[in-house]
């Protein structure tokens, strides 16, 4: 770990604060490759008391991968990677309200997500984790096995339809309807994790429609067993932002949570998202392995 940083866990299922970093500075690999191990120890990592201007946000997002742009959620002019998330006081609606992993409706979803609080209410808009590793550590060795065999599809379709959540009509954030558009995906119920081999669920309620080979009835009774059982309270840890905070987590293997609890205020983040490296020879580290051997 670099020498000035220092870690806290926050909850005992995932969640970590680290002290003693700049995000806004082009952080030298061994800072990354720290924080890197901290996303993966804890799943989430929290930073407070940053200054991340746009591009700042966009150039440390992309040492961890190449930047996602969302589909149905414009970007910020001259930054399409960076998205706003946006609730005005008079917005009923706040985006990420519900339990997700973001991006799992797409072929190859998004490893991590990162959120920088620009303004946050006086009280209320804290954000929920919750492990999916512990989640599956959690079930019987024979539920965890029959899990193992199957594989769920995902798709933006319900969640971004005019009915949707997500899609729903507001001031604050230009969202696109997916009707019609929307593809679907097919993904492990449980996912291996590729850098630590730790085993998590891989479904959610936004975005996971139905168990594949299986009849609509039989997987909504699965899945809803299923998403009950992972927002049990001692998978979680919960986030109260302050302006300058910045929490990074692992969309393969934690879910989140905005909570829309402050009426009348106004929230302001941007979010920047981690997509897989196309292969494993596009990651930095692979790179400098190959020209030193
Ligand atoms: C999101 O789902 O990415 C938004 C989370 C938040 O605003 O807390």
């Amino acid at each position: 770990m670099s020498s000035t940083m220092n870690i806290r866990r926050t909850a005992g299922a995932l969640g970590a604060e680290i002290l003693g970093v700049d995000l806004s500075q082009d952080l030298p690999d061994d800072a990354i490759v720290a924080i890197r191990q901290a996303l993966l120890d804890y799943q989430v990592i929290f930073f407070r008391n940053q200054a991340l201007r746009p591009e700042r946000q966009v150039a440390f997002g992309k040492r961890f991968g190449p930047l996602n742009v969302h589909p149905y959620v414009a970007g910020m002019a001259g930054h399409p990677e960076v998205m706003e998330v946006v609730k005005e006081p008079e917005d009923r609606i706040n985006f990420g309200g519900g339990w997700h992993s973001d991006m799992s409706f797409l072929e190859r979803p998004a490893i991590g997500s990162i959120l920088y609080a620009v303004e946050t209410p006086a009280f209320g808009g804290d954000t929920l984790f919750a492990s999916q590793a512990a989640a599956f550590e959690a079930l019987s060795p024979g539920l965890q096995k029959t899990l193992e065999g199957l594989n769920a599809i995902h798709s933006a379709a319900r969640e971004y339809s005019s009915e949707g959540h997500s899609a729903q009509k507001r001031k604050s954030m230009a969202i696109a309807e997916a009707d019609g558009l929307a593809g679907e995906y097919r993904h492990p119920m449980v996912l291996t994790h590729p850098e630590t081999g730790r085993k998590a669920l891989y479904v959610n309620p936004a975005f996971t429609i139905r168990i594949d080979g299986w009849k609509v009835r039989e997987s909504k009774a699965l899945l809803d067993y299923l998403f009950e059982h992972c927002r049990y309270e001692g998978f979680t840890c919960r986030f109260s932002w302050e302006a300058g905070s910045v929490a990074f987590w692992d969309n393969r293997s934690v879910w989140h949570f905005a909570l829309n609890d402050y009426p009348g205020q106004r929230r302001h983040m941007r979010r920047v998202t981690v997509d897989p490296w196309p292969t494993q020879a596009d990651r930095p580290q692979a790179r400098r392995a190959e020209s030193v051997s």
